[in-house]
């Protein structure tokens, strides 16, 4: 049986990044609003995924908002040399909690100030440009003047690198005549598997998809053949599906999240697991039998 161990590290926008890296959204308050119910927790949280190897980590002034941005400040800075701070600009928040879109060039201009601000830099490492539409199949549209306008802060200097979130390959073609796309962040998971041809595109032109989602979100994934799975080469499911990710394809890179160090501990164990050919094909069976059937909880976006 043929044994297949991933290579760890992975160039995004010019630095070597550890594929497991950690994504801050969830430290905010319930339904990423608020602040943290334990203040001290995720701070820890955030000290220790450093510790642990983390050089990558996912955010945006719009989680809290501006309550993930400051707790990173407050656990990190100043930042390692090695750290990669991806942010993210798009919407803005509702006095409600509600997720509102926010593209105009002045509303994208304002969410890297914050972001600048609240993270305590003078310019951000990568900055991925998040469009609305339904989360499971991003929709078609012209994305050309909200990139353009992003670039605008690139060649001002606040910017160094761009992504995009939430798109379909031909945003991505029309964004790239703009400006060089690093990365691209959408939903993607062990279940959850529409953009599974746009992960091969993206690993054939060696630009990074970091899947958000990528244990399911709200309601983690659970999958009973999953949970067979992991059982029998001794590691939990979750640790399975993250290391199914690193192994899916080389441009994978992960930020799962959590609010909890024992999980963060968990998760930072998946890059060890080395899955050998057969256990993939029955993890990728998982994804084809079963991704349409589950319904996963999400964001809602007005
Ligand atoms: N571009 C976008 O539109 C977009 C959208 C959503 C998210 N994101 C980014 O993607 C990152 C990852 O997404 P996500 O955090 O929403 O979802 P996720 O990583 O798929 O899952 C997070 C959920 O899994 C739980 N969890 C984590 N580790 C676990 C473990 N070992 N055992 C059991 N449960 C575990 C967390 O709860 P606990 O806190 O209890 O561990 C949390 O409920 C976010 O942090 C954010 O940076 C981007």
């Amino acid at each position: 049986m043929s044994h297949f161990t991933p290579v760890d590290i992975f160039s995004l926008a010019g630095r070597s990044v550890n594929r497991l890296g950690y994504g801050a959204m969830q430290l905010a308050g319930p339904g990423v609003f608020g602040p943290p119910k334990d203040l001290d927790a995720a701070i820890a949280v955030l000290r220790e995924a450093v510790a642990s190897g983390v050089n990558h980590i996912d955010t945006s002034d719009f989680y809290g908002p501006h309550i993930t941005n400051r707790l990173i400040r407050e656990a990190l800075h100043p930042y390692p040399d090695d750290l990669l701070i991806v942010t993210k600009v798009g919407a803005i928040r509702g006095k409600d909690g509600s997720w509102i879109p926010a593209l105009e060039p002045d509303d994208i201009k304002v969410g890297v100030l914050d972001n600048l601000r609240n993270l305590r830099l003078d310019a951000l490492d990568v900055v991925n440009l998040r469009i609305p539409g339904d989360i499971h199949s991003p929709a078609e549209g012209s994305i050309e003047e909200q990139v353009a306008a992003l670039a605008e802060l690139q060649h001002q200097g606040l910017v160094r690198h761009i992504g995009l979130s939430n798109v379909t390959s031909a945003q991505i073609a029309e964004a790239q005549i703009i400006a060089k796309i690093v990365c691209v962040q959408n939903q993607y998971n062990l279940i959850q598997r529409e953009d599974d041809a746009l992960v091969d595109e993206l690993a054939d032109k060696g630009i990074a998809y970091v899947p958000f989602f990528p244990l399911g979100g709200f309601a983690p994934i659970h999958s009973s053949a999953l949970s067979k799975i992991a059982q029998t080469i001794g590691a939990t499911p979750i640790q399975v599906a993250l290391a199914w990710l690193l192994h899916r394809a080389p441009n994978i890179l992960l930020i799962p999240g959590t609010s909890s160090l024992e999980h963060l501990r968990e998760n930072m164990q998946a890059a060890k697991w080395s899955l050998p050919h057969g256990v993939r094909a029955q993890l990728d069976a998982i994804g084809r039998g079963n991704g349409k059937l589950l319904e996963i909880p999400t964001l809602h976006w007005k």
